[in-house]
């Protein structure tokens, strides 16, 4: 066995103490996120070993999290006070590295980023991020989801600022706030998109030009 598929068995073994549900949506998430590393030239055990990395601490309860981050030295927002199962993936990714010894920082990165995404990601991190979003049993769910991975076997930076689109008609929509990290990605992703399509910037309104006026 090699050295990395012995550590995709050791981190998935502690899964054995983790509910069900979360087991087979972590599977769920390894088989995507090995195709989808297979399809864009990236290494599929790597990919799995994040995919098996990034929901260790998905179930623990609410107050447990924030104990673990604080005992990890994690920067904690107000945001994370409020919603601590955003720090699950920052909390794998420490444990990950301190317990299970991974220094693969690309993997590491993928476990941390992989709810709210960052601003540079590797190839790794936008792999898994978009395999946890659009597995089986959520794509089934929600058919946008199902699009964004069509997407996302032909441009994947494209399919991750779609589904950063996505969540925010979802925040609008049903009033939830928009992750302060999250939005800052959000807009590197955009500005990205812009030069990307070689767009120039938005110029200044011109006052000789009555067109560019507003009415
Ligand atoms: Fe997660
Ligand atoms: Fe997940």
């Amino acid at each position: 066995m090699t050295p990395i598929r012995r550590q995709v068995e050791s981190v998935r073994a502690a899964y054995g103490s983790l509910p069900r549900g979360l087991r087979q949506h972590v599977a769920r998430v390894a088989r995507e996120a090995r195709d989808l590393a297979a399809r864009w030239d990236a290494d599929p055990d790597r990919a799995e070993l994040a995919a098996w990395g990034h929901d260790l601490f998905r179930a623990h309860p609410p107050a447990e999290q924030l104990r673990l981050a604080t005992e990890a030295g994690l920067p904690i927002t107000e945001a994370d006070r409020r919603e601590p199962v955003l720090l699950h993936g920052p909390i794998a990714a420490v444990v990950l590295r301190e317990r299970f010894l991974l220094t693969d920082d690309e993997v590491l990165a993928a476990v941390r980023d992989h709810t709210l995404g960052a601003p540079a990601m590797p190839l790794l991190a936008k792999i898994i991020l978009l395999a946890d979003k659009f597995e089986p049993r959520k794509r089934r769910r929600d058919p946008v989801l199902r699009e964004i991975r069509r997407l996302a076997r032909r441009d994947l930076d494209t399919a991750l600022l779609c589904w950063a689109d996505w969540k925010w008609v979802q925040e609008r929509t049903f009033g939830w706030a928009s992750h302060p990290a999250h939005w800052e990605a959000r807009q590197r992703w955009v500005a990205e998109h812009h030069l990307d399509r070689a767009m120039p910037p938005i110029l200044p309104l011109d006052s000789s030009d009555p067109d560019s006026l507003p009415e």
